[in-house]
């Protein structure tokens, strides 16, 4: 932007003594102030979770220089950014785009997309033995299951259906899911159930030796093979641990930004940005930015992993 003229400048002085707000909206408009602007970061921050589908670094913008993409695919893992999503109709589903981020492609015994749905759209079943999580992160959609019963699922919101449990969500408007799906390891003597929720009903749980905040958002009992974990970290706040364990895991950066280590390498992250994990990739964050940060973690628990 350009500087002002030394009129303009002086009459800026002059409005500011006399409308004292209107200095902080010149300050910042001339750029003496790099932080973001206040309707940068906080205007929407009453919408949750409006980051993931409106990042900090927007696509729109990154698509301005050729050839950059912060996206990275590794062996042992992955970053992948949303200017570099592709979405295409969703196999079964009407009037939704998806995007699958995480395949067994990579290696993972999982799959994990986003989903965008738009007016009149609906879902289709996932395969033959294959349970699904979907999580809500942004508009309004409808679950109904086998057996009629409706439920609306708001912005962190979220559905557990067993494999093989007919359902359908559908959606007026417009929503963005994020979704998770495995073939079920089924254990003798034990089935899943129909689980909804949302983040904010779920217990914060003890996590020694670290500081971040933990939430599941599915029963740890034996059925289930997997969990969705909600983590939250103040900014500066840090994992203790550099993990490296058997687990995989898929990740989606909620809110907030911060730093992801993954075997060597250091990764800039922002609200938006998925991860995949294989097993034993030596991982770590560090919360960084002004805002909490908070994620969305699959990670497959309670089998064997022979
Ligand atoms: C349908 O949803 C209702 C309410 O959540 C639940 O009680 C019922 O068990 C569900 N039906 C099946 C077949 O899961």
């Amino acid at each position: 932007m350009q500087s002002p003229s030394p009129v303009s400048a002086r009459i800026l002085v002059i409005l500011s003594i006399i409308i004292p707000s209107f200095m902080n909206v010149s300050v910042a408009d001339e750029g003496f102030c790099s932080a973001p602007s206040n309707s940068d970061s906080y205007s929407n921050s009453g919408r949750m979770y409006w980051k993931v589908t409106n990042p900090t670094l927007a696509p729109s913008h990154l698509r301005d220089l050729p050839g950059f993409t912060r996206s990275v695919y590794k062996r042992d893992h992955a970053l992948i950014t949303p200017e570099s999503h592709v979405f295409s109709p969703l196999p079964e589903w009407t009037n939704t785009l998806g995007a699958y981020l995480i395949t067994p492609a990579m290696g993972s015994h999982f799959v994990m997309y986003l989903a965008n749905m738009q007016g009149n759209s609906r879902s289709g079943l996932p395969p033959y033995d294959v349970e699904r999580f979907v999580f809500v992160v942004q508009g309004t959609v409808t679950l109904t299951n086998v057996s009629g019963v409706n439920h609306e699922l708001m912005v962190d919101s979220y559905a557990y259906l067993p494999p093989n449990s007919e359902h359908s969500i559908s959606c007026d408007a417009s929503a963005t899911l994020v979704v998770f799906e495995r073939r079920y390891a089924s254990l003798k003597n034990h089935i899943t159930e129909q689980i909804v929720g949302s983040t904010v009903k779920q217990p914060l749980l003890e996590t020694p030796g670290e500081v971040f905040e933990l939430r599941k958002l599915l029963p740890t009992s034996a059925p289930y093979d997997f969990n969705i974990h909600i983590m939250d970290f103040q900014p500066g706040e840090f994992l203790n641990v550099k993990e490296i364990h058997y687990n995989q895991h898929g990740l989606l950066l909620l809110e907030g930004q911060g730093i992801y280590r993954l075997g060597d390498s250091w990764y800039p992250i922002q609200a938006g940005d998925a991860i995949w994990m294989a097993p034993f990739v030596p991982q770590w964050y560090a919360a960084l930015g002004k805002t909490r940060s908070r994620y969305l973690l699959y990670k497959d628990v309670n089998r064997n992993p022979l």
